[in-house]
């Protein structure tokens, strides 16, 4: 038995770029305005006023036209130079691929890879950190999307900062900022990245970065080649509510409206619905006998990583339930590709949503040839609502 239908609704289940509620889509439906004008500078000034609340920092925060891997190489090429050498904690491709950035930059990396699904152990961080005194910066993932795992931010910033009290320390939080606390200033973070398509609800196309103080001492030595990521460049233009060159105007109306929004509902409770997300979710795999690939304990609010059950293949998984049910979801990747899929739990996706997917799980496994009992994930799913 399959669904001739074909679908007609779209279930957007990846982690990022997210479903954009209504008033965000509205928003963004504007008139080109000028770019060197007092309208745009005072929405830009309050998107940067509402970014400085949404990272919990008194910091500069500069916002760049790119996605999240821009911010990522802002972060490098702004606190610098050819040679430096930075501990990088690599817990999944994309730490993977701000190793690359750093490396392409002539940077010194030394790559703490940590094995996939497994977050990083602050213990075995501070050993490893113990022997690169001369580490200019440290850098890490607060939410690593292609496994699914969250790191301990804090307690990992706490041990680099009692290691290398003077070292940078950089964090990509592209798709955790807001699904998880996350306390620039509190924990002493120097650079942190996000991007407009993650927990922002707002389709991609904004990336930002903070600056602490001790990040513009080392912007005044950095001396790797710089020039659209210029960080002073940016602030000059910031400083007058405008951004370097021509900004996407309508990402910037997106996120005018997503700050509005996310302050109604308040950063805890932003918290505890991508919280409940995650015990949906996993709630629901588990009690159809999906093997997920990150424990509970270092589990991701934004996105979960799956195994299929023996005898299925992740990607026909992924490519059925899309022709079947109109469910989009996310492939592995790296060394994941083929072996997991995963659902995306971030910005605004809706708890019938995620028990939507589950359904079409259960269905889709059963057709696929493996024994599912319908109606048994979404029933344990259901009981965490
Ligand atoms: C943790 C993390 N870092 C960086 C990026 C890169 O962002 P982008 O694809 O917007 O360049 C992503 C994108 O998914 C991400 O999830």
């Amino acid at each position: 038995m399959t669904n001739q239908q074909k679908p007609i609704k779209q279930y957007l289940m990846i982690p990022g770029p997210t479903p954009i509620p209504t008033r965000i889509l509205a928003a963004m439906n504007h008139e080109m305005i000028g770019h060197r004008g007092p309208i745009f500078s005072k929405i830009l000034g309050e998107v940067i006023e509402g970014l400085k609340w949404a990272y919990q920092t008194k910091n500069d925060v500069l916002v760049y036209p790119c996605s999240g891997t821009g911010a990522m190489e802002a972060a490098i090429v702004n606190t610098l130079s050819p040679g430096d050498k930075i501990v990088m904690i690599n817990i999944g491709s994309f730490g993977e691929r701000w190793t690359k950035i750093a490396r392409a930059y002539g940077a010194n990396v030394i790559d703490i890879k940590v094995e996939r699904g497994k977050a990083a152990d602050p213990r075995a961080v501070e050993e490893e950190l113990a022997k690169h005194k001369d580490a200019k910066a440290v850098s890490m993932q607060q939410n690593e999307t292609s496994t699914g795992v969250i790191n301990d931010v804090e307690a990992l910033a706490k041990v680099a900062r009692k290691v290398l009290p003077d070292a940078l320390i950089l964090v990509d939080a592209v798709s955790g900022l807001l699904a998880k606390d996350l306390k620039t200033d509190a924990w002493d973070l120097d650079v942190v990245c996000s991007g407009s398509q993650k927990a922002f609800m707002v389709p991609p196309g904004v990336a930002a970065i903070t600056m602490s103080p001790r990040a513009w001492k080392a912007y005044e030595s950095s001396k790797m080649p710089k020039f659209y990521w210029d960080a002073k460049q940016q602030k000059k233009f910031a400083d007058k509510g405008q951004v370097f060159t021509t900004p996407p105007e309508s990402i910037i109306f997106g996120m005018h409206e997503a700050i509005k929004m996310i302050k109604e509902e308040g950063m805890e409770n932003i918290f505890a619905r991508h919280e409940k997300n995650k015990v949906i979710v996993r709630t629901g795999l588990k009690a159809i006998g999906c093997k997920l690939l990150a424990d509970d304990a270092c589990a991701s609010p934004a996105v979960t990583a799956i195994f299929p059950p023996d005898g299925v293949d992740a990607e026909k998984v992924r490519s059925e339930i899309r022709s079947q049910f109109g469910v989009e979801l996310a492939p592995g990747q790296s060394e994941l590709k083929g072996k997991i899929f995963r659902i995306g739990h971030l910005g605004y996706v809706d708890q019938m949503e995620l028990i939507a997917t589950i359904a079409a799980l259960e269905l889709l496994f059963n057709r696929l040839g493996a024994k599912v009992e319908i109606g048994k994930g979404v029933k344990a799913a259901l009981e965490k609502i």
